[in-house]
Parts: C-alpha cells; structure tokens; sequence
C-alpha cells in the first residue's frame, strides 16, 4: 500500500482447492499452507508493486480473530521480516480490516460511519465514531451468516466453499415458491439456528422427492431471509427519508457493508434499495470483500505504527 488508501499490488493465494475435499477448513492445513505459500506470495507482491524491502515503512499483520494457527504464521512471518529489515510493525483487528475495505473502494469515505460486518464467524452491526474506533450495537445470538450459508450450501448438497455456490443456485430458484421464516428478534441482535433448521426440515420432508428446482427455490428463500433479516437491523438505525429531507436525521450519513457475505448478489442488490436516500452506501468490489492482504494494511495505516502482534483468535472489536 502508498498509504492508507492506494494499492499497489493485493496477491492472493486462496486455499479453496486445499479444502474442498473435507468439505470445510481443516485448521491443521491451512496454517502449514501458509508457512509454505507466504515467502513466494512476498516475492509476487514486491514484484507486482515495483517495490522491495527499501520502501516499506510499516508492516501490518492480522493478530486476531481467526484461526490460532495461522494468525502464529503470520505474525511469525512478520516479526521476522520486522526485525531483518528493521521495521516498525503493528498487529491488526481482522474485522477492523474489513471496514478499511470499503475505504479503499472509495477513497472519501471517512468516518463517522455505520458499519455492517458479515463473515463466516461474525455479523456485526458497528458505528466507528473515528478512525480506529469501533462500538459493536447489533450481533447475533448463533450463527454468523456466512455460516449460516455455508451450512445451508452443505445441506443442498453444494459442497465447499458454500457461500459462493448457494449464490449462484438461488439464482435460478423463487423464493415464493418454498418461502422461509425470516428471524426476528427485538432489537438488533441476529439469530440463524432457526431458519437452518426451518431448511434441514423442509428438505427433510421433501426427502427424495426433492429435485433441482426444489433446492434452487429454497436456497433462494434461505438467501432471503438472511438478507432481509441483516437489512431489517440496518434499516433501524437509519434515518427515514423524509428525516433526511428535513435534516432531522440523526447523523449516519455514511454506510458500509463488508466482510465476505457482502459479495452475496442479493444483499449488494436489497442494501442498495434500502439505504438510497437516506445514506450513502459502500460495499467494497467482490475481491476486496473477501479476506485480503490490502485491508489488513489499510488498517494498519490508519491504527497508528505500533500495537500489540499478540496473536488472540477469539479478538473482539477492541
Ligand atoms: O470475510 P470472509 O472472506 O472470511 C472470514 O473472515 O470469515 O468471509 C467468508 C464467508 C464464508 O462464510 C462464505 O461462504 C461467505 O463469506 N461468502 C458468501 C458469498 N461469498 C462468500 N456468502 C454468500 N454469498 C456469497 N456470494
Ligand atoms: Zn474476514
């Protein structure tokens, strides 16, 4: 990165192909995968950037949350590239990173902002006061929505990685045809169990009568409902738009949604519907939605030169 908001180069090897014949992430592999992958990842980003070890300034690395293993491997990584080259280094808030990603599809975007984080393991509602500075107000009570996604995609028989799939078949399905309840609790907390559950009990009465058109219609009711219930939640804290009109709004002026689940076709189209006109919406490009390297060092930018590399998988927001 030139700063908090150019990129030079984002490389990205992804372990997709590592995994899909477990079905799922397998901890032990991923962490060996990226001892082996991160040194020639190195080399391919200096060189796509032009750059080498003589223009770096700081050196970002995700501390947590996420996958013990790999958070060691790459913090050990850095630290060992902090001390050869002589380098400050900072540890980076995986799902602050998230949030930067938006702010490098839209380089005038800054906070206050009201964001919303959906993952595999988090579906947070956020307000960032300042940069750096983030107050979790919504959560859910389960399951995150990605895996909710991913749970669904393995009951429909979609196989790894789920989301992405499950995205593509309710495309061709009706969400009217076989609709599902959508979950709701008072407040802004968020709660999947029920409707995967709602879904592993219609397939399971649909049993092996179910054919192609069958699963795409319910991936799309499955997709629905998550969607609108993660809107549902947005939608609250958002001024109306006659307050909006009249100037009486409230503040938010500035929406995000980002995280991997923010690359699902239907939410990017709903959000897009719900948030016109009462604030301005930015969900970061489909690649810079999923996990990457740019946002890790975007937020290490913006989060000062120096914090803690102690790696802690379980990271809340501070
Ligand atoms: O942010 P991310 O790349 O990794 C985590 O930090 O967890 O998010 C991964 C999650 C997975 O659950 C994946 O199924 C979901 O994002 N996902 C999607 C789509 N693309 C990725 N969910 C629904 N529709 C998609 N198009
Ligand atoms: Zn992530």
């Amino acid at each position: 990165m030139d700063g908090g908001r150019r990129v030079l180069s984002n490389v990205i090897h992804s372990q997709v192909d590592l995994h899909r014949e477990f079905g799922g992430v397998v901890p032990e592999l991923a962490s060996r995968d990226h001892l082996e992958r991160l040194p020639h990842l190195l080399d391919l980003a200096f060189a796509e950037a032009g750059a080498g070890p003589d223009d770096i300034g700081l050196i970002a690395v995700t501390r947590g949350p996420g996958l013990a293993g790999c958070l060691l491997v790459g913090v050990g990584v850095a630290e060992g590239l902090a001390a050869s080259w002589s380098r400050p280094i900072t540890g980076v808030n995986h799902l602050w990173g998230h949030i930067y990603a938006a702010m490098l599809a839209r380089p005038d975007l800054e906070p206050p902002l009201l964001g919303l984080v959906v993952s595999g393991a988090h579906s947070d509602l956020v307000r960032m006061p300042g940069h750096g500075r983030f107050e979790v107000i919504g959560r859910t009570r389960d399951d995150a929505a990605g895996e909710a996604f991913d749970k669904a995609a393995r009951m429909l028989g979609l196989g790894y990685p789920g989301g992405p799939a499950l995205d593509r078949l309710a495309r061709t399905g009706d969400a009217r045809r076989r609709p599902l309840p959508k979950p709701s609790l008072p407040g802004l907390e968020y709660s999947f169990s029920g409707l995967k559950t709602a879904l592993l009990y219609r397939l399971r009465d649909l049993g092996a009568e179910a054919g192609e058109q069958d699963k795409a219609d319910l991936a799309a009711a499955f997709e629905r409902s998550v969607v609108e219930s993660l809107l549902e939640k947005l939608d609250k804290c958002l001024p109306t738009r006659g307050e909006v009109a009249r100037r009486a709004g409230g503040g938010i002026q500035e929406v995000v949604i980002c995280g991997g689940v923010a690359a699902n076709t239907l939410l990017r189209q709903r959000a897009a519907e719900v948030v016109a006109g009462r604030a301005r919406l930015t969900m970061p490009p489909l690649e810079l939605c999923t996990d990457n390297a740019a946002m890790i060092a975007a937020a290490g930018f913006y989060g000062g030169s120096a914090g803690p590399t102690t790696v802690d998988p379980s990271l809340g927001w501070d």
